[in-house]
């Protein structure tokens, strides 16, 4: 069992840092989303201060790296690079579905290892939600926690994946309430991710009143899990999961969609996830209410291609270009950001209209004052 779990990482990395494993006809829906530019922004570009507080944790900027991997020798390299980007820069990180480790405990270390390079980052483990009906319980997500000493949990949530792969578990029933007794028993906040096709509001809405403390909303135009499923059955010359992967490849909510569906929904911090590729896309992340946001395959494909020091150039980039986006739009810190205008127009306008959500009092709100 935990080989074919081992088996299966393995070939989710090698696919998405060799094959283009991205949205192809669906997209995040942020170039509909439009800063208005300040030719006055009346601020010092300089001293802009990125830091930001969330789940009681201080971020050195409101970036976080998603849960990538786990469980095989790579994985513990590539988690050990991550890490101490992560540490050296201040932000947070998620590491991989810990399964493979809960089954057989000689994998922990490809996981701890991301605590021993980043002592004091935001660190979140990681569950499957659907592992919840399967057996798992507060026992394990508290072994989950401690082997990596986490400040957090998500539990992820993967129909999609579940439902184009192989061994897919699909019986989903109950894991919404098996998730509330999780995040009532627990100390440490339990953060509900998808997986790249997004969460809708109604989901949203159960989720915060099963005691949820944080949504990630991981939507889809960026990494499709249909898509590495498409080449993992195409290895396999599985022509029937080959054609689910391809017909699935761009299902879901698109990440601004799915965001202002959920921050329009609930009361808890929301990461936003799913596409996001450089700095002015976590702006306008921030500025659609998200607190904080998250990105998976860049950062993997950095990894990969040239270890710590390309993880470095990426990330510092995208801090770069997200100084930027604030300091025309004025905004001297991402509570400030989150205030300034932002037009909505195209699909993503017109499926919030539909949905009834607001999308006019975002064109509307006044900047950030001087
Ligand atoms: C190779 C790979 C493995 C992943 N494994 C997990 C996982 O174990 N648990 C999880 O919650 N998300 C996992 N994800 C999903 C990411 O955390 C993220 O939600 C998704 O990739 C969308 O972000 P992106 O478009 O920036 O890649 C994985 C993503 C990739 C690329």
């Amino acid at each position: 069992m935990a080989e074919k779990t081992q088996k299966r990482k393995a070939d989710h990395i090698r696919i998405a840092a060799t094959y283009n494993v991205q949205a192809k006809r669906n997209t995040t829906g942020f170039e509909d989303v439009h800063f208005v530019h300040k030719a006055l922004p009346e601020i010092d570009k300089d001293k802009i201060d990125l830091s930001t507080v969330v789940f009681d944790h201080k971020f050195s900027a409101p970036i976080m790296v998603s849960a990538i991997t786990g469980g095989t020798s790579e994985a513990r390299k590539i988690n050990a690079a991550i890490a101490m980007v992560v540490e050296e820069f201040g932000l947070g990180m998620g590491v991989g579905s810990q399964r493979a480790a809960l089954e057989d405990k000689r994998l922990e270390k490809t996981f701890a290892v991301a605590r021993k390079k980043a002592p004091t980052a935001f660190l979140v483990a990681n569950i499957g939600g659907v592992q919840l009906v399967r057996g798992y319980g507060i026992k394990e997500v508290r072994k989950a926690i401690e082997m990596i000493d986490a400040d957090a949990i998500a539990i992820h949530l993967n129909p999609l994946q579940e439902a184009v792969q192989p061994e897919g578990e699909t019986s989903f029933h109950g894991v919404l309430s098996r998730i509330g007794e999780i995040a009532k028993e627990l100390d440490k906040p339990v953060i509900v991710k998808e997986t790249g096709a997004g969460i809708a509001a109604e989901e949203a809405r159960k989720l915060e009143a099963a005691g949820v403390k944080g949504i990630d909303v991981s939507g889809a135009g960026g990494t499709s899990f249909a898509a590495v499923e498409f080449f993992r059955a195409k290895g396999k010359r599985n022509f029937h999961r080959r054609r689910l992967g391809e017909v699935f490849w761009d299902w879901g909510i698109p990440t601004a969609i799915s965001l202002v569906e959920v921050v329009q929904t609930v009361n808890i911090p929301v990461i936003a996830s799913g596409g996001i590729r450089n700095g002015i896309e976590a702006a306008k992340a921030i500025a659609l209410g998200a607190s904080l946001a998250s990105l998976a395959q860049p950062v993997l494909q950095a990894t990969i291609e040239g270890g710590i020091k390309k993880i470095r150039k990426t990330l510092s980039l995208l801090i770069e270009e997200l100084r930027n986006a604030m300091f025309l739009t004025g905004a001297e810190n991402p509570k400030h950001l989150q205030k300034v205008p932002v037009v909505i127009t195209g699909k993503t306008a017109e499926w919030l209209k539909l949905r009834g959500f607001d999308v006019e009092s975002y064109a509307r709100r006044s900047a950030v004052s001087q």
